[in-house]
């Protein structure tokens, strides 16, 4: 089951192999744990998803962190490294708390310019974005200019765990020393067979892309007309930016009492004054969903104003 899966998934991302890992947490700590040391400078984006941040600090790398998407500041520090050094830039594919998406083809230029490595997460574009589900990075950027592409099975595949995909060397190199690849159990082959069914279904029922990105947009339509602050993403991921956690929280819990669950999220998670909630879209949301979300949103919205 394991290795049809793993056949399936280089296939669906159009790279040569890939492997499974137990969650996307631990496919980020073992390939960044593999693949760096403290000779290696690890270039990330500021908003990286925490695994990211883990795996290099346990790599002992030297890191640092660029501006978010900000391609100039990542080359002001990609110049001042030695020309001759181990390097890799890393970014989220879609931003977990953000949901804008990375400009993959800009990170993948400044990389071949510096001779640098670059690692992109796909976790959230993996079976939204892509003609055919395969992400942000998939077959829009080939492995020479993203070598290393991780996808993670929980979210729009709705299984669990994850991947890392890439050249043989890649592979072979993480299947020897990728500690949390090495040191734990295999996920149960049921799981990896329930993955394989989502892909089916992932190849065959476009609609629910289709519908799904509809959704997005009527949504952001008529949430700008109620003027709600959003974030501006496209993605699943709608964070309604309402800066202050004891507001997040109140309305968060109204959401729940109303039978909507929306994520509240706060420092430390983000950073001070950017508390939100994080609202996300999925294939079943039908219009009678959303309106009763943004009847919801429109009402804390009415009774706060006064
Ligand atoms: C961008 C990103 N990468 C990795 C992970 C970790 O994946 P998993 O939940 O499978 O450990 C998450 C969220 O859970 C995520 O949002």
């Amino acid at each position: 089951m394991h290795d049809a899966l793993e056949r399936r998934l280089a296939e669906l991302v159009g790279r040569p192999r890939a492997l499974l890992f137990s969650t996307g947490y631990m496919a980020n700590l073992g390939t960044l744990q593999a693949l760096c040391d403290d000779a290696t400078h690890v270039f990330q984006d500021r908003l990286n998803h925490a695994s990211l941040l883990d795996g290099a600090k346990l790599s002992g790398a030297r890191s640092r962190r660029f501006h978010h998407r900000d391609h100039d500041d990542l080359e002001r520090l990609l110049a001042r490294t030695p020309a001759k050094a181990a390097k890799l830039v890393v970014s989220d594919g879609v931003f977990s708390m953000d949901g804008d998406v990375a400009n993959v083809g800009a990170l993948a230029d400044l990389s071949a310019r510096h001779d640098a490595w670059l690692m992109i997460d796909d976790a959230h574009g993996l079976g939204v974005l892509g003609a055919h589900g395969d992400g942000c990075v998939g077959h829009a950027h080939d492995v020479e200019r993203v070598p290393i592409l991780v996808g993670t099975l929980g979210k729009a595949l709705g299984t669990g765990g994850a991947f890392v995909a890439g050249s043989e060397a890649l592979i072979e190199h993480l299947i020897q020393f990728a500690r949390p690849y090495v040191y734990t159990t295999a996920q149960p082959p049921g799981v990896a067979a329930a993955t394989l069914a989502a892909l089916d279904i992932l190849a065959s029922e476009p609609e629910r892309r289709e519908h799904l990105r509809d959704a997005i947009g009527y949504f952001r339509h008529e949430a700008a007309l109620l003027g709600l602050p959003l974030a501006d993403s496209f993605t699943p991921i709608q964070p309604l930016m309402l800066a202050e956690t004891g507001r997040v929280m109140r309305w968060a819990v109204e959401l729940h009492d109303a039978g909507l669950a929306v994520g509240a999220i706060r420092p430390p998670t983000v950073p001070r004054g950017e508390a939100r909630l994080r609202i996300t879209l999925c294939a079943k949301h039908g219009r009678e969903a959303l309106d009763r979300l943004l009847e919801s949103l429109s009402r804390l919205q009415r009774e706060e104003a006064g």
